[in-house]
């Protein structure tokens, strides 16, 4: 008797966590699904600087097939056609291959705008033809593109350097940060900077949440901000808690800043209704927050695998924000799913340039 009752709590687990599975993943699709019909309604062009990786191949055939965008593959034409065939995936893909003659305008327009950053004529030639970040970036400046996804076969940063150096950031950026979201069974919340800003002073983060804000009205989301600390309001009160204190002050000194914002707190105040409501019901949220705003980069990335891994949460992303044009860096390992999400937010994106 003891075994079958242990076998049916197994099987009522095994219930309980796949309907727990499935809302958390209706959410995420429902939320997906706002960006993905948004992205249909005008598909624009996405250059995928690693054309030649199987995963970016699925990924533009996908997008291709649904609609979601225009991709172009990045890469040697017949090497991309031979493993589109290997793949038995039936599509006319655009290429653009940097090896081709017709794109030395490419380094003619990399080294006009980084030959005062220590790039000569012939690097600019040779990154053009054998860094396919560089050739992206400068497709998407020179507007052949209208958004740049990279990142499956780097290591972050080396992904991130070229459309730093290259887009740069929107005329009311200076910086740009990695938002993820996180969708849970029946919430939704928007964490950065997860991937880039190693320390961010107060005005850093105030600009990441005005960006996150921002990001999160695409998914149809009114933003609500938490700045991130280990003190609720002062209760601790040294350089780290300030920064984030002072950044809330920032924003809520802002005559720009059109959403409730607070700071700093500690993540279960921002989180939990009752604490809010309770011990601080002074501050200006009157709901949980919905874009959490961490201290630094250490804070931000762990923080959001934690939720990830531990806590359940569908994560898309890193969706970069603050940029001139749509750039995403991809993580190393991404699924083709991943790639479609974020083409799709990339074009939404390019949409409202
Ligand atoms: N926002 C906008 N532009 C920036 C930023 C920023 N945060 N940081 C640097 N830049 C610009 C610089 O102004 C510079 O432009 P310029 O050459 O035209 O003057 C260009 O980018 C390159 O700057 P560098 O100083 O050469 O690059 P740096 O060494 O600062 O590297 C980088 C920038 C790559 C963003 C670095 O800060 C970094 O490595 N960040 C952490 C990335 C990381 O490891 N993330 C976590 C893992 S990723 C994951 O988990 C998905």
């Amino acid at each position: 008797a003891a075994q079958t009752s242990g076998a049916a709590r197994k099987r009522l687990d095994m219930n309980e966590y796949r309907e727990r599975l499935e809302a958390r993943l209706g959410k995420s699709r429902e939320m997906m699904r706002v960006v993905l019909n948004k992205a249909k309604s005008n598909p624009k062009r996405v250059a995928l600087a690693e054309g030649t990786n199987e995963k970016m191949i699925r990924a533009a055939y996908q997008m291709q097939e649904e609609g979601i965008a225009q991709p172009i593959l990045i890469g040697n034409t017949k090497r991309i056609l031979r493993k589109a065939e290997e793949l038995g995936l039936d599509f006319d893909p655009t290429i653009a291959n940097p090896r081709d003659g017709e794109w030395d305008h490419y380094a003619d327009r990399l080294y006009e705008l980084r030959q005062r950053k220590g790039i000569t004529e012939s690097e600019a030639s040779e990154l053009i033809r054998r860094d396919s970040n560089y050739f992206a970036s400068i497709m998407v400046e020179t507007g052949d593109a209208d958004a740049m996804l990279t990142g499956l076969t780097h290591h972050y940063p080396a992904g991130l350097r070229p459309p730093l150096q290259v887009v740069g950031t929107a005329e009311d950026a200076n910086y740009a940060a990695g938002v993820y979201m996180m969708t849970f069974k029946n919430r939704v919340v928007f964490c950065a900077d997860t991937t880039v800003n190693l320390d961010p002073d107060e005005e850093i983060l105030a600009e990441i949440t005005k960006h996150t804000a921002k990001l999160a009205r695409r998914f149809n989301i009114e933003p609500r901000a938490a700045l991130l600390s280990y003190s609720n309001f002062g209760s601790v009160n040294n350089e780290g808690t300030a920064k984030p204190r002072n950044a809330a002050k920032l924003l809520q000194d802002d005559p720009e800043v059109d959403f409730p914002v607070d700071g700093e707190m500690q993540a279960d105040t921002a989180l939990v209704e009752d604490i809010l409501e309770g011990t601080y019901d002074f501050a200006e949220l009157e709901e949980p927050a919905n874009v959490l705003i961490f201290p630094n980069l250490e804070a931000g990335n762990i923080g959001y695998k934690l939720l990830q891994r531990l806590g359940g949460a569908e994560a898309i992303g890193p969706m970069l924000v603050g940029m001139d044009k749509p750039v995403h860096v991809l993580q190393r390992g991404d699924e083709v799913k991943d790639i479609v999400n974020l083409a799709a937010t990339a074009v939404v994106d390019a949409q409202e340039e």
